[in-house]
């Protein structure tokens, strides 16, 4: 698939289904390399548990979701960083051009779940920031077994769907309307998190 056809692909599922999912969005050697880093940065510790210093306290916090993550700087000058953030921008600008969706922001960060972690059932958008229109998660977990859990589920209005978090797979949803979780996870668990704003 070229790229066009990949953006098609992932819209179109969004629209009929409230949710896009394409196996192979970015590239693998992009991804091998984005796993690296976020390897490094777990081991360096920096990363570090979500929503600490918002509203929620680490215990309470911890009940809702066990991942740590880091933040990619919009600005980064790692070469992969780099490429994602650009393709992402490409995404954007395609999406803005073919559904008026007005997108002018990103973030996006980092999460590992370690064995033992999930994140319970959730929406995106936060109760008093609209900002976040839609999300895009992508896996960076080579030979995922369904054994070892750690699945996304996706909640739409007919059914849920159980998503893999496999190397590759990237999955696009409305940020204010789709509840998602992840399952609890019996291995190591890395993906990128992001959201696509209006602001
Ligand atoms: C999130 C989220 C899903 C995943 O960070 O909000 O739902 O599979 N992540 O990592
Ligand atoms: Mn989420």
């Amino acid at each position: 698939m070229v790229l066009n056809e990949k953006y098609e692909f992932l819209i179109n599922g969004l629209i009929e289904d409230e949710f896009g999912m394409l196996e192979e969005f970015f590239p693998r050697e992009l991804l091998l390399n984005l796993r690296s880093n976020a390897e490094q940065y777990y081991q360096l510790g920096l990363m570090a548990p979500a929503g600490i210093g918002r509203k929620f306290s680490y215990e309470k916090n911890a009940k809702v979701r066990g991942d740590l993550i880091r933040w990619i700087d919009n600005n980064s000058d790692d070469q992969y960083e780099k490429a994602f953030l650009e393709s992402v921008h490409d995404f954007i600008s395609y999406l803005n051009q073919s559904c008026y969706t007005g997108i002018n922001d990103f973030e996006f960060h980092y999460a590992f779940y370690d064995e033992g972690s999930f994140y319970r059932r959730h929406k995106d958008q936060f109760n008093n920031d609209f900002g976040r229109k839609f999300s895009l998660v992508s896996y960076l977990n080579e030979d995922w077994k369904s054994a070892d859990g750690g699945q996304l589920v996706v909640y739409t209005q007919q059914s849920s769907k159980k998503i893999e978090p496999r190397l590759g797979t990237t999955v696009f949803f409305r940020s204010d309307v789709t509840e998602h979780e992840v399952l609890l996870s019996h291995a190591p668990r890395f993906s990128i998190a992001g959201w696509l704003k209006k602001v």
